[in-house]
């Protein structure tokens, strides 16, 4: 598998327990290399664009509030099989449900409020690495 890159965002439940450091340090032991990081506080249209995917959702509403809800941290990792090594790295949605040693198990407080998120595909990965990073701020 080639090197590929993959959207991460630590959630607001995450920056609000001051915990990025620690979950950084997992993506990294993962194998994960950070090419590109900010700290943002998402607009509630900021939200609805990177969430449209999941606008028909019963959970969308509640989602949109969640991530405008504090700071975020945006960030684009490169790997090889990044998208799937991060999600694995990441764990199940739920946390109760996520594998031990998950930065969900570990650090996620519920279904909603579960520290991270990455994209689930190659099409979402550029999607969402388009629609927060401009090219010259991607430093691979
Ligand atoms: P993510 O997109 O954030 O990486 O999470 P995911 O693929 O594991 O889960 P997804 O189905 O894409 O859901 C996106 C996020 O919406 C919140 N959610 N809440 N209350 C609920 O039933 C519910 N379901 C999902 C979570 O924050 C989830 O990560
Ligand atoms: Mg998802």
């Amino acid at each position: 598998m080639a090197s590929e890159r993959t959207m991460s965002i630590i959630k607001p439940d995450a920056t609000e327990r001051n915990i990025t450091g620690l979950i950084i340090a997992r993506l990294e032991g993962a194998g994960l290399r950070v090419i590109a990081q900010k700290r943002v506080w998402w607009k509630k249209k900021d939200a609805q664009k990177f969430y449209e995917i999941h606008k028909d959702r019963s959970f969308y509403k509640d989602l949109i509030q969640f991530m405008t809800s504090g700071p975020v941290v945006l960030m684009v990792l490169e790997g090889e099989d990044a998208i799937a090594r991060n999600r694995s790295v990441m764990g199940r949605t739920n946390p109760v449900d996520a594998e031990p040693g998950t930065i969900r198990k570990d650090f996620g407080v519920n279904m909603q409020r579960n520290s991270v998120h990455g994209s689930d595909s190659p099409e979402s990965a550029q999607r969402e690495i388009d629609l927060c990073f401009k090219k010259a701020e991607i430093i691979g």
